[in-house]
């Protein structure tokens, strides 16, 4: 056994990452646009104003992929540039632009997965408190109402929230993200609170508003914790720590088990109430019943894994500095499917490296073939062990802006030259295209 005959392969990106387009076609501000300038936050305070330009060059990005032959494609709408203020008025232009995606994509047989919020929040709503004002729940549902309405029965399949762990923990409790804040204990679990309701009641307005049968989940990230080794106890021990909650002094929102367990289950777990009491928001039974709305799959970014060793020598890192650990590929969706019992989507993996264009023309990257397929034989374990893996999306299509990192570090598959816009297919593109046509058999 190996993939799932109907496994999904594909790549992701997100709005402010790539699409540039300025603000002229009537985008409202972000959070990001503002942060970016903030000093010391962003490396060369490097923004989104162009990016890729994929808005104006998506049709040659929708070909590439196309010609790579990727299946699917997660990439997340601009809620600024669908309703500039977050609610009321919205722009026609912003909506137009993704009818054109969609039906691009659709031309080409590329099935579209959209993502409602990978963190580029309008600046409006933020002024007003963002996701710690309550009100975000039900402005977050009216563009998810408004997303449904436009795009269904076109797009079939929808990610809430990209990433709580980071839009909430970096952006409102780190502060390395936007908005750059460090709230208090009490402001941050109620702000998640927040955040989570907004997803229940996207999920809601997303059915009550599709024009055909959806299928929703949501895209967190964690960084599973490898056993040290394969005794059952060891295992054991893995899986008690990777869904545990620290104290509120370690980057405790990094645990699945904080975002998940109301999502899926029902109910923030045991850690939360034991663990952060004196600082928990008041908690309804109708807010868990909001939260914990049907998902149809689970989403998972993964990039690193938490071995629970004493590292001797200098384990291989990325670019930014991220472990490199393949075994996060089969133990993070084993533990999460185990214990969450939904479908599985990887819904991000992928390498930070130094790329650039060699004196041949062409951009080789054989650390990303090496990372790509160390990982994805990893993957390819837990689906032959039984795990329900429907599919793999790898970050990115091209190189993009990696937030507070600028355009430091590139993540693509595609090389992107930012003097120029050029796309140049990096090695790694046609390894990732032989990989697809064999569904992971040639690995
Ligand atoms: C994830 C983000 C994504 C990208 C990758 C490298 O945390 O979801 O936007 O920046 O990391």
């Amino acid at each position: 056994m190996s993939f799932r005959d109907d496994f999904k392969w594909g790549v992701a990106t997100s709005s402010y990452q790539i699409e540039g387009g300025n603000l002229e076609d009537g985008r409202g501000k972000n959070i990001w646009d503002e942060f970016s300038k903030m000093p010391n936050k962003v490396y060369h305070q490097h923004d989104g104003l162009i990016a890729c330009d994929h808005v104006n060059r998506f049709k040659e990005d929708v070909k590439i992929m196309k010609d790579l032959g990727i299946q699917v494609y997660r990439f997340s709408i601009s809620w600024p540039r669908l309703i500039p203020n977050g609610t009321g008025k919205i722009n026609p232009k912003g909506i137009k632009f993704y009818h054109d995606l969609i039906d691009e994509l659709l031309d080409n047989g590329i099935e579209p997965f959209v993502t409602l919020f990978h963190w580029d929040l309008p600046l409006s709503l933020h002024r007003q408190g963002g996701w710690l004002n309550p009100n975000i729940v039900d402005a977050f549902s009216e563009y998810a109402a408004l997303v449904a309405k436009e795009y269904t029965p076109k797009v079939k399949h929808f990610f809430t929230l990209n990433e709580p762990q980071c839009f909430c923990g970096m952006g409102y409790v780190g502060g390395q993200h936007a908005p750059g804040w460090k709230l208090n204990h009490h402001d941050s679990l109620f702000l998640f609170h927040n955040a989570l309701k907004a997803h229940g009641a996207a999920t809601r307005a997303l059915r009550d508003n599709a024009k055909c049968p959806i299928e929703i989940g949501y895209a967190p990230t964690s960084k599973p914790i490898i056993p040290k080794n394969n005794t059952k106890e060891a295992i054991e021990e893995a899986r008690k720590q990777y869904f545990s909650i620290p104290s509120l002094e370690e980057p405790y929102y990094f645990y699945p088990a904080l975002f998940s367990d109301p999502v899926i289950l029902g109910d923030y777990p045991e850690d939360y109430y034991r663990n952060f009491k004196g600082y928990i928001p008041e908690i309804s039974k109708e807010d868990l019943k909001l939260i914990n709305q049907p998902l149809d799959f689970y989403g998972q970014n993964i990039y690193e894994g938490i071995k629970k060793i004493i590292l001797e020598h200098n384990e291989p890192h990325t670019d930014l500095n991220w472990e490199v650990i393949p075994e996060s590929l089969y133990w993070g969706p084993k533990f999460l499917y185990e214990r969450y019992n939904l479908p599985i989507y990887v819904t991000e993996n992928g390498l930070a490296n130094a790329d650039r264009i060699s004196l041949d023309g062409k951009v080789h990257d054989p650390q990303r073939i090496d990372f790509l397929n160390r990982y994805l034989l990893e993957l390819q374990r837990a689906a032959t062990d039984g795990v329900d893996i429907r599919g793999y999306f790898q970050w990115s299509l091209m190189d993009n802006y990696e937030w507070a990192e600028g355009y430091r570090s590139r993540f693509g598959i595609v090389y992107v030259d930012y003097s120029n816009q050029k796309r140049i297919l990096k090695d790694s593109a046609n390894w990732y295209s032989t990989i697809i046509k064999s569904n992971g058999d040639s690995l």
